[in-house]
């Protein structure tokens, strides 16, 4: 039977375990040294490790074998990665609410280990527990029973008490470097006999934004049936561009080479991107630049990979603030006016040789459109500049002071809003801002098209990308009730 990659590939040695070298030396000396603590808390990005080092520890503490522990080969280590080992326990926060469950755990943790030396308790997703298991658990670490072990991991630690992260040891896990996870995808490829190309994993990697998960997926999607795989592949089969063509074509806008840009633009739409998702990622890209030129820490506020930022980070250097602020207006102004005309790419393609030539928004006038605001007052602009800064991306990331009152607005509100869309498009941008949703999938264009019966109806661009948001089911309905406040079903759908 197939097995996906990512449950395939899960490390059973510390060796093997990607990017955390941070956590491996600290537990590596604990369990070397028998100082290991009673309780952890693994915190940080999806798919970076959590429950995989938490196995890692918990074979560790009941590892038979004389040299390295785990050593992933003796019974225990086996049984462990099997799921079937008595004292080594996985408990799924979000389904473990009843007042039984609690209960249960409170006596059971009294009693010695059965068969292996210590009794390990992993809570995976910790910060859906509820307040009486919370309060259940912190009598249990205030008395440690002995043999015991807890281990809570979470992506959201800021939703643990304070009373529960102050006795426990926290590690935070990174995201893991784009180098890294292309590593492990050329051993999988030449493990599996897939003939890739070094572009397209690179490719795949930087989409995972430091997800090793994330990448595996992907990965295992595009090579699924496949002997060989191009970058050209990889572009096709995500139906998308990657966050390095907003660098590239930014680049030839800031250098004038109008006839590049327009070419860069061309090839991005062959490959099946919309106009106006384009433009409106661009705009974001250039949001991006300008919150890098303020932030001291970018890889904190925006949400892409290390060696994504600092790409954006050497692109911001060279670009000036009054460059940022042209651009985003020309681009902003050719999205708002997309909304009245048939086509759409013109302005696009006019907006790109604006940008090239240095002039500012004026001149796509819109006879059908009344009244449109004289373009580029200096003082608007520092205004409008402003705006682009979400209350997601933590306040410091710019400091310049608001030029006049007014409510923040984001970037998608430049577009002249239709009623109804509106608000779909807002429950589903605070949708897709979660920390836990893939940055693939946030990149994707996906759109939520309507809400009734009690179904959502989610648009994507490709099946991939339906896949990926099929397998964030849970996630992404849970959420999806936080927004709206009611329990609704979802469904994918392609558009052709
Ligand atoms: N640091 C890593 N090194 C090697 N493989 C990894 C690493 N992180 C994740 N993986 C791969 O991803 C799979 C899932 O990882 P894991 O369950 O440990 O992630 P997690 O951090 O617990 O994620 P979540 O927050 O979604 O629970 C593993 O089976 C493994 O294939
Ligand atoms: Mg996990
Ligand atoms: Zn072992």
């Amino acid at each position: 039977m197939y097995q996906a990659l990512y449950r395939s590939f899960r490390p059973e040695v510390f060796d093997e375990l990607l990017g955390q070298e941070h956590i491996e030396k600290i537990l590596k000396n604990q369990i070397a040294t028998g100082t290991t603590g009673h309780a952890y808390v693994f915190c940080g990005t999806r798919g970076t490790g959590k429950t995989t080092t938490a196995r890692l520890l918990a074979k560790a503490l009941n590892c038979t074998s004389d040299g390295d522990r785990p050593c992933g080969q003796c019974e225990a280590c086996r049984a462990i990665a099997a799921g079937t080992f008595i004292d080594v326990q996985e408990i799924d926060a979000a389904s473990f609410t009843g007042v039984d469950n609690i209960r249960q755990l409170r006596e059971e943790v009294n009693y010695p280990p059965v068969t292996g030396r210590n009794k390990v308790y992993i809570i995976d997703e910790a910060h859906m527990l509820t307040n009486a298991a919370f309060n259940a658990l912190l009598k249990t670490l205030e008395e440690p029973p002995a043999n015991t072990v807890f281990i809570l991991a979470t992506t959201e630690p800021n939703k643990l008490p304070a009373t529960i992260l102050s006795r426990c040891m926290r590690l935070d896990f990174k995201r893991v470097p784009e180098e890294t996870i292309l590593g492990l995808f050329k051993r999988i490829c030449k493990e599996t006999g897939v003939d890739a190309e070094e572009d397209a994993l690179s490719l795949i990697a930087s989409n995972a934004d430091g997800s090793v998960r994330d990448g595996l997926s992907i990965l295992d999607r595009c090579i699924a049936g496949r002997k060989s795989l191009t970058r050209d592949d990889v572009l096709f089969l995500l139906g998308m561009a990657g966050a390095e063509v907003y660098i590239k074509i930014t680049d030839e806008v800031l250098a004038g080479n109008t006839g590049e840009a327009l070419t860069t633009f061309a090839g991005v739409l062959s490959e099946g991107k919309e106009v106006n998702r384009f433009v409106l990622d661009w705009v974001e890209h250039f949001r991006n630049l300008m919150v890098v030129k303020f932030t001291e820490k970018p890889e904190n506020v925006i949400n892409l990979s290390r060696e994504n930022v600092a790409k954006l980070k050497a692109q911001s250097d060279s670009v000036n603030m009054d460059d940022i602020r042209r651009c985003i207006e020309t681009l902003s102004k050719a999205l708002a006016d997309a909304r009245w005309s048939p086509k759409p790419r013109v302005l696009a393609e006019l907006a790109i040789v604006q940008m090239c030539s240095g002039t500012a928004v004026t001149g796509i006038e819109d006879a059908s459109r009344p009244a449109a605001q004289p373009a580029a007052r200096p003082a608007a602009a520092v205004n409008r500049g402003d705006s682009f800064v979400r209350p997601a991306a933590k306040p410091a990331a710019v400091e310049q002071p608001a030029a006049e009152e007014k409510p923040p607005v984001r970037t998608s509100t430049l577009v002249e809003p239709d009623p109804v869309d509106r608000k779909l498009e807002d429950i589903w941008y605070n949708v897709m801002q979660s920390e836990e949703i893939p940055a693939l999938l946030r990149m994707s264009g996906s759109v939520l098209r309507d809400i009734k019966h009690g179904v959502f109806t989610v648009q994507l661009s490709n099946e991939i990308i339906k896949s990926m948001l099929e397998n964030e089911r849970p996630l992404i309905e849970a959420l999806m009730e936080d927004e709206t406040g009611k329990r609704l079903r979802m469904e994918a759908i392609v558009k052709e």
